[in-house]
């Protein structure tokens, strides 16, 4: 099969691999569309080296093959599997989405949301998985910000607090603007001419750059900050320390200081395709690259120039 082949971090290219063969508990796609972010970049790089030591590789990439979100179609079940037949059309994570076949656990599948293209469905899982676990517990009318607001996890997170009753502000730079409105943001905030000010009930930070003590002052007194991620961090813990000093101060403060861990899970998914079947919730897909050009969409979405979501079709 045709793939992007990653031996060591910092390298791959376009080559050939053998078709994997799906073990117990796992189905076999064809691969139609992978989803792209920023843990594709980490993942290609080796950076932060964090993530080496928690289960991706110490010497080298443990899948030989990039991407996890994925879209496709079952076409050999392994051992044990009864929940998907020959044929389905399914979303979700599995190690080496950027190939014609992938190997994926049933445990991270989930049905394709009906109506959605493939490239659609890639773009969801761990994008849209990380949103909707962040803003768990969101109520009606509650004030939220969304940091980021433009971006891949971002997109999502305006959408899910707006489908959750909550009035959203969506902070981003000039070129996001219109998208972000376009996602349902009853405000919209342009960093670059304009302070970012007020009080929330939840702040969800995709954006990284803002010191914890400045957003905790835009916090209501028991409102929560939701650290998605930050690429303002160095290349050793890519400013993992912002979420290691959260829990510490969290033993101190009156308001809910989270880092998020995404869980990649097909009850996760599951919700996805609720929300976007009910209409709550759209994958703003805002290009999609042939598999022979993955490297390049992986530059694209490092670039953090694109409007929501990044996909590579085959
Ligand atoms: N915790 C988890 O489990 C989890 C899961 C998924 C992703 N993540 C992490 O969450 C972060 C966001 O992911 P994403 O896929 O949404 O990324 P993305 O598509 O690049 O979006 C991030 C947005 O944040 C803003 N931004 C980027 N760098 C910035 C900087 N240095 N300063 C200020 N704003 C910046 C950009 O918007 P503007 O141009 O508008 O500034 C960009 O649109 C990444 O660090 C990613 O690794 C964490």
């Amino acid at each position: 099969m045709k793939a992007v082949v990653q031996r060591r971090y910092g390298s791959a290219s376009f080559g050939e691999l053998d078709v994997p063969v799906p073990g117990q508990g796992e189905v076999l796609l064809e691969v139609r569309a992978a989803g792209v972010d920023m843990g594709t970049w980490h993942l290609l790089t080796g950076k932060p080296y964090l993530l080496r030591y928690i289960g991706f590789g110490v010497r080298g990439p443990k899948s030989p093959v990039p991407g996890r979100d994925v879209s496709g179609v079952v076409t050999r079940l392994g051992p044990g599997v009864t929940e998907f037949a020959v044929g389905d059309e399914v979303f979700g994570t599995c190690e080496g989405a950027f190939a014609e076949y992938a190997v994926a656990p049933v445990s991270r599948l989930a049905r394709k949301p009906a109506g959605t293209s493939f490239a659609e469905a890639a773009a969801l899982p761990i994008s849209g998985g990380t949103a909707l676990q962040g803003l768990r517990g969101v109520r009606a009318g509650q004030r939220v910000a969304v940091l980021g607001a433009g971006g891949g996890v971002g997109s999502y997170a305006v959408q899910i607090a707006k489908s959750l009753g909550a009035h959203v502000t969506g902070v981003c730079s000039t070129r996001k603007v219109e998208l972000v409105r376009s996602l349902g943001a009853d405000e919209v905030v342009d960093y670059t001419v304009a302070d970012f000010t007020g009080t929330f009930d939840l702040i969800f930070d995709c954006g990284g750059n803002r010191s914890l003590s400045k957003m905790r002052k835009m916090l209501t007194p028991r409102g929560t900050l939701v650290l998605v991620g930050a690429e303002t961090g160095g290349a050793v813990t890519g400013g993992f320390e912002r979420s290691l000093a959260a829990v510490v101060l969290n033993l101190f403060v009156s308001q809910k200081l989270v880092p998020l861990m995404t869980a990649e899970r097909a009850d996760v998914f599951e919700e996805l395709r609720v929300l976007v079947e009910a209409g709550s919730l759209k994958a703003p897909v805002e290009r999609e690259f042939p598999l022979s050009e993955g490297l390049d969409a992986i530059e694209h979405v490092y670039s953090r120039r694109v409007l929501g979501k990044v996909v590579v079709t085959i």
